[in-house]
């Protein structure tokens, strides 16, 4: 398709998450986040690096933002270390950390880019894990609230768009990675608790929502969700009913919430039947509905695939699986639900190292359907490839496989603006390379190449990747040419 839909104040960008790009992460009064004890036991376990440095932007960060600058960003995704502004989650604050976020979103508006800021990506304070568990007790909905007020009232001048919560979706799949879960609840009889924890980071979410719409003048709002659609394996009519099942309870239990204020009622009643339903107070659904979101913001990196799976007693429910080791093939297992749906790979896509999809259609087959069914504005949030990258001697990165992979997927975001899909925003994932959720250093999605290894932190120097010189021809010309 020639025609260029992209419109004139389209938001291009690229996103990362304070604990995987910041480091300093007990520097200036920071304490630790569950991030940052989730991933030391990592190292331990697989040799991956910690959060302790990551890609160091704390002390690089106006090196990075004049990149972004020179790769032509309108807009720069980030988010915001609770535990840096709080570093017990409540009571006092850490001017320092305050000071940082001013310093980063300062250098993004002189360069003129927006800031889109996100206020939880995983990162859970420590302090709040040990007083009381996290997201496993209801009080974190209140101390979420103290901390989104502070930070919506500190920065209600400067930021516009606001993303709530990163991704619950992928928190109930992998709550361990992206969660404390003491080793106890890991048994499988205490599923239920991935969405209890659910249902209170939707009630965070609608506070956040409400927050914003009181406290900033023209501010705009909503969840940043990682979602795959799912296809049937075959056109059997079982698979078909499998597939519309997994939709159901991996996405639209999730956007049902953020758009019409409700449980999705299929995902609902199969919890409900397997005793995993979240308790729901009273006031709970009212305060879920007031919090209305502007826009959704969406992290696609694969589509999925389901089959039908008899509950025959046999085949035994669990969650996704997780591939280390980087070897294609080596996934640890498929999300089943007997009598639902299982997952299953796609045997007519190919996928990165880490068994991830690629699946460019996918991408136009999300923003078509959300669009029909929810006519809000969509942003994307990530979008990326992770790779092994090489670092050539004359210090270069030839990414190509990263820039097909890019082209393709905006050019999906192209056909879906075509065909009158309001999208806003494109902000890949990541700006420099950081360090993976599940994979270490070494899967790297960035731009901007950072010198470093899982074990060896050195002085993680910047250098431009072939895909940085791309993307600022792809910004240049708005999305002309891909
Ligand atoms: C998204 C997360 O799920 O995927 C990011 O929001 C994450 O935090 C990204 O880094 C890629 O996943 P991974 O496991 O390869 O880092």
């Amino acid at each position: 398709m020639t025609h260029n839909a992209f419109p004139k104040e389209f938001l291009w960008g690229a996103s990362t998450s304070a604990y995987q790009v910041e480091g300093a992460a007990y520097e200036d009064g920071k304490k630790a986040s569950q991030q940052d004890i989730i991933n030391k036991d990592s190292y331990n376990k697989f040799g991956f690096a910690t959060a302790d440095i990551a890609s160091d932007e704390y002390h690089h960060y106006k090196e990075d933002v004049a990149l972004m600058k020179d790769m032509g960003f309108k807009a720069y995704r980030f988010s915001i270390a609770w535990s840096r502004i709080f570093p017990d989650g409540v009571g006092e604050v850490n001017p320092k950390g305050v000071e940082y976020y001013h310093n980063l979103i300062d250098e993004l508006k002189v360069n003129n880019i927006e800031p889109i800021v996100t206020l939880y990506h995983y990162d859970c304070p420590w302090a709040l894990v040990e007083k009381y568990g996290g997201w496993l007790n209801r009080q974190i909905v209140a101390d979420f609230a103290y901390y989104a007020e502070y930070v919506i009232n500190e920065f209600k001048d400067d930021i516009k768009y606001w993303t709530t919560i990163n991704e619950q979706s992928i928190i109930v799949q992998y709550w361990t990675q992206k969660c404390y879960i003491p080793e106890e609840l890991q048994d499988g009889k205490h599923d239920q608790m991935r969405y209890q924890l659910n249902h209170y980071m939707n009630l965070a979410h609608a506070i956040a929502c409400n927050l914003v719409h009181r406290i900033v003048p023209n501010g705009q709002v909503g969840a940043a969700l990682g979602y795959a659609p799912v296809y049937p394996l075959t056109s059997k009519p079982e698979d078909v009913i499998a597939a519309q099942n997994a939709q159901a309870l991996r996405n639209d239990y999730y956007t049902d919430i953020y758009f019409k204020g409700i449980y999705n009622t299929a995902a609902m009643k199969y919890l409900e039947e397997h005793g995993l339903a979240p308790v729901i107070e009273e006031g709970d659904m009212e305060l879920i509905a007031s919090g209305e979101s502007d826009f959704l913001a969406l992290n696609y990196y694969a589509s999925e695939c389901a089959k039908w799976c008899n509950d025959d007693g046999i085949k035994k429910m669990c969650y996704s699986g997780v591939n280390r080791s980087g070897k294609k093939g080596d996934i640890s297992g498929f999300e089943t639900h007997p009598g639902f749906y299982e997952m299953c790979k796609n045997p007519l896509l190919d996928t990165t190292d880490w068994d991830w999809a690629i699946d460019p259609i996918g991408m136009e087959v999300m923003l078509r359907d959300l669009y029909n069914r929810y006519n809000k504005p969509l942003m994307i949030t990530e979008n990326g490839l992770g790779a092994y990258d090489i670092l050539t001697e004359d210090q270069q990165v030839h990414d190509h496989y990263r820039i097909d992979y890019l082209s393709k997927h905006i050019a999906a975001i192209k056909r879906a603006i075509n065909r009158g899909v309001e999208v806003i925003a494109y902000c890949p994932w990541s700006a420099v390379d950081l360090l993976s959720t599940s994979n270490g250093v070494k899967k790297r999605y960035g731009f901007i190449y950072v010198d470093r290894t899982d074990d060896d932190p050195k002085e993680c120097k910047r250098f431009r990747k072939d895909s940085f010189y791309w993307y600022q021809n792809v910004i240049r010309t708005n999305g002309e040419k891909l």
